[in-house]
């Protein structure tokens, strides 16, 4: 197949790119190497196949993608992965977080759209489409919060209530993707993921919290930590998110759809109460950090209900919290150099 994969130097891209090229696949990237770590990850994908093919483009570039897309074609797949990823940012520079994610989104498919293109586009929501979701009834327990009704966690029916710029930009090209394979039928899938981990995750303070904060531990940065640490997340190792993305792409049952991806309830953790141990036993020793007040918007909860995935998709994640977490733990250790 020949696979396109928008954001392909970046951590979901990078990881993606690598599971097609082994197997056999032809991988185009396109990416503007904006985020940092993405030139590192680039050199390893060109280090596996160095006929890889990669276009420098910021997806701002109506003409520039076009023209990329035109060239490659015909395109089995396009992963839609390149974006602007951090909340923060969005708050901070909502015109830029506008025109990457949802102007760039419309213009991957007003490209294949007027080129007559077919693929499969699988784009990466995120589960901040659904808000606050302040109707949900939430419990404070020892280590965690939980919900007090939704056991399978949050549902593709809970109403979309966008919340800070980055879910609006992320949650209007969501509808666009979605619309476009009703409308004009492209054959499209939206995943909204809630927290991937893993691998050539160059986490940072503002995104990609797991690998921050062993980033951090690792390199002895002042960690902090935001609210009482009970915040809870679903957490999904990458290769499990690249299974579940294959078999989406493989079955037409798929196309169309709109997924909550993430653990689910079996793979969830609060983000310092019961993550610390964990670190602490990898580390071998005691963090010190400092505390502040929450976040603005941060969720005290958010888990994903994967019922639809699971059954669609027949899959389920295979990687447990700890031995993921080990995972990472391990790649970051052995990487600190190319980490900055
Ligand atoms: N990692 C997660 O936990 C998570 C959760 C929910 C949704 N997502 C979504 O998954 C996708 C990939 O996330 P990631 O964690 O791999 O992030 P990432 O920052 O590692 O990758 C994004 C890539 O897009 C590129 N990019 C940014 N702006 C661009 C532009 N204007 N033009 C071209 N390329 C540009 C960056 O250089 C980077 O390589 C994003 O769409 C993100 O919103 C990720």
């Amino acid at each position: 197949m020949r696979i396109v994969i928008t954001g392909g130097a970046g951590f979901i891209g990078s990881n993606t790119a690598a599971h097609f090229l082994a197997e056999g696949h032809e991988i185009i990237v396109i990416d503007d190497l904006s985020r940092p770590g993405s030139e590192v990850n680039l050199a390893w994908l060109f280090e596996m196949d160095p006929n890889l093919a990669f276009y420098q483009i910021d997806m701002r570039d109506y003409a520039a993608l076009r023209q990329a897309l035109d060239k490659v074609k015909p395109i089995d797949i396009l992963f839609h992965f390149a974006a602007q990823v951090a909340v923060t940012t969005s708050v901070s520079d909502p015109r830029l977080d506008f025109s990457v994610n949802a102007l760039g989104t419309f213009n991957v498919l007003e490209a294949v759209r007027t080129l007559n293109l077919d693929p499969v586009i699988l784009f990466t929501s995120t589960n901040k489409v659904y808000g606050a979701l302040e109707s949900i009834v939430v419990i404070e327990d020892e280590t965690r919060y939980r919900y007090r009704d939704l056991e399978k966690g949050v549902p593709e029916t809970t109403p979309l209530d966008f919340y800070s710029p980055y879910g609006c930009s992320k949650g209007a090209a969501d509808q666009y993707v979605h619309d476009y394979g009703r409308i004009y039928g492209l054959k499209t899938i939206v995943f909204r993921n809630s927290c991937i981990y893993g691998p050539r995750q160059f986490g940072v303070e503002d995104q990609g919290w797991l690998a921050w904060f062993i980033i951090a531990a690792l390199k002895g940065r002042d960690i902090t930590i935001y609210g009482n640490g009970k915040q809870v997340r679903d957490i999904l190792h990458v290769s499990d998110l690249i299974r579940a993305m294959a078999a989406a792409c493989r079955q037409e049952a798929a196309y169309g759809g709109i997924f909550n991806m993430g653990g689910g309830p079996q793979n969830s953790i609060s983000v310092w109460t019961e993550f610390s141990p964990i670190l602490e036993k990898l580390l071998g020793r005691k963090l010190d950090i400092s505390r502040a007040s929450w976040r603005p918007g941060d969720q005290n909860i958010y888990i994903s209900d994967t019922t639809k995935a699971r059954q669609v998709l027949e899959w389920k994640p295979k990687f447990s919290v700890r031995d993921g977490i080990q995972d990472l733990f391990q790649w970051v250790s052995s990487n600190l150099e190319i980490i900055g």
